[in-house]
């Protein structure tokens, strides 16, 4: 994106400060644009914070869309570079960690993607000695990293201002006017932002934006995750990767280990459930049998942002001046470089380093869609 300043006259308005918004906010900062950031209520909190952080482009991503398979490992190959560079402008550490990931399996010989290892159950505990014998076997899968992403949105919020961007908070766009032709603005409960480029990068809540017909943007759904995470006791040792298997995923961070995620589909409740909160632990202690004496630290929920065909929605819009970075469903911190990257190519009319015309929202032209 940065090979050449944009014209100078370039405004850019982007709804939604999440890693989506904000990196191709930055990114556009950085290639001369003029960039306002609107978020509904504080960015960095909606999707970005609930996350799980993983970078995983074969254990999570799980996708069968070589597109989007490519999309993703492209990302993870900008990952380090975009951490380094973040961490840089914004003076904030965001934990990019290469730790791995072991993906366990109560089946023998499951397939096994690109550049995994296959691990008896012996090799599986000799590398994480609390899972349980009970696991059949194991993919090892050295290149998957993670990030902490509630630094990440803090660290996009600095480097976006640092680099002169203006980020509004509590500012929820509530309708894009237009003419059936081209975008107008933006309209927020009490003003109108105009600009030459407007990106949705609303998540979850970019469907609930109103004045968008059907062959401008597919219906974006909430799907809910809920979250716990768990400290450990005096003399335990944390996890040193990634683990899962086909119920959950425990993330170790440097004080606690995050354990996810329910799927759900309920609107917009955000709330906490006993019953999710129970599946969870119960669900990591199957794979790790130690972990029932581990406390519960917090237990939180997010919504990811699902398209009718769970691929990312990338690129311009039929209406002039429009265009989408939302529908990243369980994989919004895995593409947050590509996003950022991509997007900001698009709009400012190069040709991204990347394959996206699959994820192309004109694709959804005239389509019908079923109510979720
Ligand atoms: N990427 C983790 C999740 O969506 O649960």
């Amino acid at each position: 994106c940065r090979h050449g300043p944009a014209s100078p006259a370039m405004k850019v308005v982007v709804i939604g400060g999440g890693a989506a918004g904000l990196g191709v906010g930055w990114r556009l900062l950085q290639a001369g644009a003029q960039v306002t950031v609107l978020d509904r209520a504080q960015p960095g909190h909606g999707a970005t914070w609930a996350a799980a952080g993983m970078i995983a482009p074969a254990s999570e991503h799980g996708g069968d869309n070589p597109t989007e398979a490519g999309f993703a490992s492209y990302s993870s190959v900008l990952w380090p570079s975009f951490a380094k560079e973040l961490e840089e402008k914004s003076g904030v550490q965001i934990g990019y960690r290469r730790c791995g990931s072991l993906v366990c399996s109560h089946r023998e010989g499951a397939p096994a993607p690109a550049g995994a290892r296959r691990l008896d159950t012996a090799a599986a505990r000799a590398l994480e000695p609390m899972l349980t014998c009970a696991v059949q076997s194991a993919l090892w899968l050295e290149d998957e990293a993670q990030v902490e992403n509630r630094a990440l949105g803090r660290a996009l919020v600095r480097a976006f201002l640092a680099a002169g961007g203006e980020l509004l908070a509590n500012e929820p766009v509530v309708r894009i006017e237009n003419d059936g032709a081209r975008v107008l603005g933006a309209r927020t409960p009490f003003n109108v932002f105009e600009g030459d480029a407007y990106v949705l990068a609303a998540g979850a809540w970019t469907g609930r934006i109103e004045g968008l017909a059907d062959s401008v943007l597919p219906p974006v759904v909430p799907v809910k995750g809920e979250m716990i995470s768990l400290v450990p006791p005096p003399g335990a040792v944390m996890p040193a990767c990634v683990v899962r298997d086909e119920h959950v995923y425990l993330v170790p961070r440097a004080t606690r280990l995050c354990v996810g995620a329910t799927m759900e589909n309920a609107g917009f409740d955000t709330s906490l459930t006993p019953r999710a909160r129970q599946w969870l632990f119960d669900s990591a202690v199957a794979l790790m049998p130690d972990l029932a004496h581990w406390p519960l630290h917090e237990h939180w929920a997010g919504l990811r942002p699902g398209s009718p065909d769970r691929l990312p929605i990338l690129g311009q819009t039929a209406l002039s001046g429009l265009f989408a970075a939302t529908g990243q469903y369980r994989n919004g911190i895995l593409f947050a470089p590509a996003v950022a990257e991509s997007l900001c190519a698009l709009i400012l009319g190069r040709a991204p380093g990347v394959d996206v015309r699959s994820f192309e929202p004109r694709l959804f032209a005239g389509a019908e869609f079923a109510q979720e």
